[in-house]
């Protein structure tokens, strides 16, 4: 079942009723000022830092699910009717809904006894503001007499004490009202230098800053006794709950269309102006008042918009796709890069699963966001990436974690997750493929943001490798710290202690668990750095990392392979996990897909054993889960992975995240019809017919997707903020369609399902434009082993780099009948 559908050409997905399983959402924002919005325009703002710069107020885990965001109320003024025009909160059944969720704006319509409305909302390139556009139109044969209220309520900037300080917080709410401008300045009179303000196009005739002033005691936002009364009180915030609501009347012809903007945004002055005049306590409001004028614009904003549209259009046609398969060109064109521009901006912190205030900028997860990103703005990607490797600590090691707007390692969050180091190298070395900047490695970067500790780039990733090589187990193999790849594999924890953190509680002293899954992600970063190493001419550094790698290959092969399948760890006191000695989790998705990804294997057999192993323990209808059996029962020293159910997250779900890896794989052993099948069990497009058990957003990936040990198999969570993005663009795109950024040129290398016939992608790569044919014929399975590149023949599969920028490249590439 469907509660929408895709539009391929606007690039947009359409929801046509409100009450879809879960709040569908979308993003506004792409560079400082972000915003959540839901099918039902629920959700919240902010301004860089979801935890430390929230513009306005949002319950989580409320009933309804989601409730409280940027809502607008419409008021038949003759009969005293009102009504939402997104739906939420009044409920009130609609003659006509869509919401169309699109590039960074939401679009959401409907009708309601004859009012038609319209409400874009998005944020104009280079501003801290997000515009509410509303057209209403009176499609009823008479005149209509119509109020509009606007609704929001300000958070108190630090979302978390705003959620639990309320001694204090309600007695510090401060608001200003000038002109019909809403101010919120709580703390403005003290240390902060910036404010929110909301503002409209139209002469208010009323308005409220207090919200129980607008609401009305014992009443939700479902009735405000403002809207019910058709008039505000022009109440003023002291204390308590600020809010804003503007109330406009509209007076409408039949046919006639009225267009209001309200404009919500944030604001600084510089420290020592903040006040005019100087000695009052008044917000200098001079530098922020052109901005508002203009935006109240109808023209600025349609400008605005067209150029956000514009802005996307030329972002996606950095890499598009033809392929035939409407689920495979869909996300590959749109949704997917889309969703990945979003976790590189938000890393894990705000979604409807991620409440802003709990986890910041992870290291791990900003590094790999950033192999789905970095095609799209290189220039933010190596912003990204000296940000992070400055918190990188001088061990090597790193903090899982830190927060947005002082760029610092944030120690509640906990370090020592062993694996962190190492996406470092791929996540550069992704850049350097991508850009040729080798300039980057020579940035001076601090450790653990310490002045005076600066070394070049070069050096961190040497740090990296190196901190894997400082710390083998017993078996040669990486010691996995507080846990790896898997957050929840905690081997050295032993927790007993309800409540505790699996992240941050002391480990067991003395702790030599080992990680498979590091051993092999290892051997691939070893072989990235060498790779880079050997470009600079640093013969040592060459070989440090080849016979790191070496000597981890054989560790693996020693001691990492279980017979059928590669082992996943060795616990606390030196026993396998992941083996078929074990009664529970047997056998792990995590190390078959990195270590045949990484080339073990490859050369004995073993990674098609592996594979196969997969197939036949772990890949379901709905994706390939974690690791089976489920554990059924807390295992103390394997930590938080057997705290969830079976069936449900590390235990034993889909965890789409490492389902690209096995895509890779299979491309690395050839096998493109079982990679293209696992990448359509997960593609959100491919189960959007399923959408009433899938539940999650169809146009972009989960997290995780209930197992079949669950009660509610094929379930999504955890929807937008996964890794899943970025590793599945990076599946589909470079392996399984083949076209593969490298320091010489651009590989095409697809390993494509045997049908398929000829396809073509356009990839725009170091300043040209490549026009790719793939040539096959249906049932060829063979690799490519000749270009012909501007009509030139050439050997092999590696399209040289442009000789000129501008260039236009026209290239096809033959794929091989069966071998
Ligand atoms: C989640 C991880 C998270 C960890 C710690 C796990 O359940 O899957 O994403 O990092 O908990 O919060
Ligand atoms: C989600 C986290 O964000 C990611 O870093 C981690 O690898 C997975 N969960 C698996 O635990």
């Amino acid at each position: 079942m469907r509660y929408g559908h895709f539009d391929d050409v606007e690039r947009e997905y359409v929801i046509t009723r409100p009450d879809t399983p879960l709040p569908w959402i979308n993003y506004l924002g792409s560079e400082e000022y972000f915003g959540i919005i839901s099918n039902t325009a629920g959700g919240y703002s902010f301004y860089r830092d979801a935890r430390l710069r929230r513009l306005t107020r949002y319950r989580y885990n409320n009933a309804p699910l989601d409730l409280g965001g940027r809502y607008l109320y419409l008021r038949d003024d003759a009969s005293g009717d009102y009504w939402s025009p997104s739906w939420q909160p009044t409920q009130r059944e609609l003659e006509d809904y869509s919401c169309r969720h699109g590039l960074g704006y939401t679009i959401i319509s409907s009708r309601y006894q004859g009012i038609r409305a319209e409400t874009l909302y998005f944020v104009p390139g280079g501003e801290n503001l997000e515009v509410w556009r509303v057209r209403v139109t009176n499609d009823r044969p008479g005149p209509a007499r119509l109020s509009l209220f606007s609704s929001i309520e300000f958070c108190l900037w630090d979302a978390q004490d705003d959620a639990t300080n309320f001694q204090r917080n309600y007695s510090v709410g401060e608001v200003e009202v000038e002109a019909g401008v809403i101010y919120h300045k709580t703390e403005y009179r003290e240390r902060r230098n910036h404010f929110a303000y909301f503002a409209c196009s139209e002469p208010v005739v009323g308005f409220d800053t207090q919200r129980d002033a607008f609401l009305g005691p014992y009443r939700s936002w479902d009735r405000p006794i403002a809207v019910e009364r058709g008039s505000a009180s022009n109440s003023i915030a002291h204390g308590w709950q600020p809010s804003g609501s503007h109330h406009v009347r509209l007076e409408l012809d039949p046919g006639e269309t009225k267009e209001v903007i309200f404009l919500l945004g944030y604001a600084e002055n510089p420290r020592d102006a903040k006040f005019d005049p100087p000695a009052s306590q008044t917000i200098d409001k001079r530098l922020l008042r052109p901005t508002i004028t203009r935006y109240l614009q109808p023209a600025t904003v349609a400008a605005a918009f067209e150029q956000l549209r514009a802005r996307w259009m030329d972002l996606l046609g950095i890499s598009q796709a033809h392929t035939g398969n409407e689920h495979v060109d869909r996300m590959v064109n749109t949704w997917n890069p889309y969703q990945c521009m979003v976790t590189f901006n938000m890393s894990r912190s705000a979604s409807l699963f991620e409440s802003g205030i709990g986890r910041g900028m992870g290291f791990r997860d900003s590094t790999q966001d950033l192999l789905g990103f970095v095609h799209l703005v290189p220039s933010r990607a190596r912003e990204r990436l000296l940000d992070v490797a400055s918190t990188q600590l001088p061990t090597g090691g790193a903090y899982h974690q830190y927060q947005p707007l002082t760029k610092r390692g944030n120690n509640d969050i906990g370090s020592g997750f062993n694996d962190d180091p190492l996406w470092l190298v791929l996540a550069v070395a992704a850049y350097l493929k991508e850009t040729g900047d080798a300039s980057i490695l020579e940035e001076a970067l601090p450790y653990d943001n310490e002045a005076g500790t600066e070394r070049p780039l070069y050096e961190h990733l040497q740090r990296s490798v190196a901190y894997t090589l400082e710390r083998l187990g017993p078996h040669s193999l990486p010691l996995i710290g507080r846990a790896d790849w898997n957050d929840c594999l905690n081997l050295n924890c032993f927790s007993e202690t309800p409540g505790e953190s699996f992240q941050t509680t002391e480990n067991r002293s003395g702790g030599v668990a080992e990680s498979v899954f590091i051993a092999g992600l290892f051997v691939l970063a070893a072989d990235e750095l060498a790779a880079i190493a050997a470009i600079r001419g640093d013969a040592q550094a060459v070989a440090r990392c080849r016979t790191g790698a070496a000597a981890m290959r054989e560790a693996v092969a020693r001691h990492g392979w279980d017979g059928a399948w590669f082992r996943r760890a060795y616990d606390f006191h030196g026993r396998p996990v992941g083996s078929a000695e074990n009664d529970e989790g047997q056998i792990f998705i995590e190390p078959q897909g990195m270590c045949v990804l990484a080339g073990l294997g490859l050369d004995d057999g073993r990674a098609r054993l592996a594979l196969d192993s997969v197939r036949d323990r772990l890949a379901t209808r709905n994706g390939i889960v974690v690791l089976q059996p489920a554990f059924t029962r807390y295992h103390l020293n394997l930590g938080e992975i057997s705290t969830y159910p079976a069936g449900y997250k590390e235990n034993g779900a889909v965890f789409c995240h490492t389902n690209p890896w096995v895509m890779i794989a299979e491309t690395r052993t050839g096998d493109g019809d079982t990679a293209l099948d696992y990448y359509l069990r997960i593609n959100p497009s491919a189960r959007e017919d399923r959408s009433e058990i899938h539940r999650g957003e169809p146009y972009v990936y989960a997290q995780m997707i209930a197992g079949d040990d669950a009660a509610t198999p094929g379930e999504a969570k955890n929807t937008w903020l996964t890794g899943t993005a970025a590793w599945n663009l990076v599946a589909i795109s470079q392996w399984i369609l083949g076209i593969r950024p490298e320091y010489a040129g651009l590989r095409i290398d697809p390993c494509v399902p045997a049908a398929w016939g000829d396809f073509s992608v356009t990839r725009r790569f170091r300043g040209a434009t490549y026009r790719v044919t793939v040539r096959k014929q249906p049932g060829a399975s063979g690799r490519v082993t000749r270009l012909r590149v501007d009509g030139q023949a050439l050997e092999g599969s590696l399209a040289p780099l442009p000789a000129s920028p501008g260039a236009e490249i026209e290239l096809e590439a033959f794929v091989e009948a069966a071998p």
